[in-house]
């Protein structure tokens, strides 16, 4: 034979063989957020995974990047846009640039408990709010709870007045940051993973969050008053890139679904036993005390912020707000 044929059929089954490599390998989901494993989100990560690498194993394979090793909360919707991940759970704080409506979560005082948040996100309004985003390519895939917020600082916060002329780190909600001006309190966004830095080196006096963010990160060692104000609540979207979504194999993207939907309700019911736990953490550390606000303070609280939902109403939209309110009622 020829040597030119020969070399030129060594060449083709070298591609052959690259070929059929590549297409056997698994399809990856890399999945970044930004707090640690030990919280609901960090917990649910982790459960999506072995899941999907149990279920699915050869056909798909998911890698987590918890504490923001990869991307934080602001980066990562671009980087689910141009392909360096494929799936994430950022704060519903922090969708604002991408779905406005979904600022109802932060409107103060809305939601009396995660009970109502749930009713909301699973009324028609609340389900529709996860596609919002088709428009930019982000595609919603399901709710994951954290728990209500309290705040803290290294002075007692008993009523509005206590924070008048505090600095507080906010995530970059303007509900949030609308709801702080209110006090008279200087609101300032930033990242989560800069949040103790900020409190350890006084950039920051006070800070509002979930019970297992403020445990997993160590809030209470720097921070001894908190008040357990219940005001807003703090969880996530799950999200993914709609092409990736939309270019996956039906039964993968079914299967992922349904796993999906099994994760969710049991991240759910992890949050909840997790902001009690982590509650009573925080209440243990060496002088630390928690206030239980009397229904009278919760009032001044709840005259003092809630006047922005006004403000708000145009960017959230009528319906949401009323839909978000009936949920409420609708016990
Ligand atoms: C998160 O729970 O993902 C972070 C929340 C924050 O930025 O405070």
């Amino acid at each position: 034979m020829p040597i030119g044929r020969t070399l030129l059929g060594v060449l083709c089954l070298l591609a052959v063989s690259i070929t059929s490599v590549h297409a056997d390998e698994p399809i990856l989901i890399r999945f970044s957020h930004v707090v640690g494993e030990n919280t609901p989100k960090g917990k649910g990560a982790e459960m999506f995974k072995q899941k999907v690498n149990e279920r699915l194993a050869g056909r798909v394979k998911v890698e987590i990047y918890p504490r923001s090793l990869k991307f934080n909360d602001n980066e990562v919707f671009m980087a689910l846009l141009f392909g360096d991940v494929e799936m994430a759970a950022p704060s519903l704080s922090k969708f604002r640039g991408y779905a406005p409506a979904l600022e109802v979560f932060d409107l103060p005082f809305l939601f009396d408990d995660v009970d109502h948040v749930h009713r909301f996100q699973h009324s028609d309004i609340g389900q529709q709010l996860l596609q919002t985003m088709l428009p930019v390519g982000i595609e919603g895939l399901a709710y994951w709870d954290n728990g209500m917020r309290a705040i803290s600082a290294n002075k007692p916060l008993r009523v509005p007045p206590d924070a008048d002329g505090l600095v507080f780190r906010i995530e970059p909600s303007t509900v949030i940051q609308q709801q702080y001006t209110e006090l008279g309190v200087v609101a300032v966004p930033m990242p989560f993973s800069q949040v103790y830095d900020a409190i350890r080196t006084g950039v920051v006096d006070g800070q509002e969050n979930s019970w297992s963010n403020i445990y997993s990160r160590d809030i209470h060692a720097l921070h001894k008053n908190f008040t357990e104000l219940d005001h807003s609540f703090q969880g996530y979207m799950v999200i993914t890139s709609q092409d990736f979504w939309e270019d996956l194999p039906d039964d993968i993207r079914s299967e992922l679904t349904a796993i999906l939907a099994e994760v969710t309700e049991e991240v759910n019911r992890m949050a909840a036993e997790q902001s009690e736990s982590d509650r009573q953490k925080v209440a243990a550390a060496e002088g630390v005390e928690i206030l239980e606000p009397s229904p009278s303070d919760v009032q001044l609280w709840r005259d003092a912020m809630t006047p922005i939902w006004d403000q708000f109403q145009p960017e959230i939209g009528a319906a949401v707000i009323d839909a978000a309110v009936a949920a409420g009622n609708a016990q």
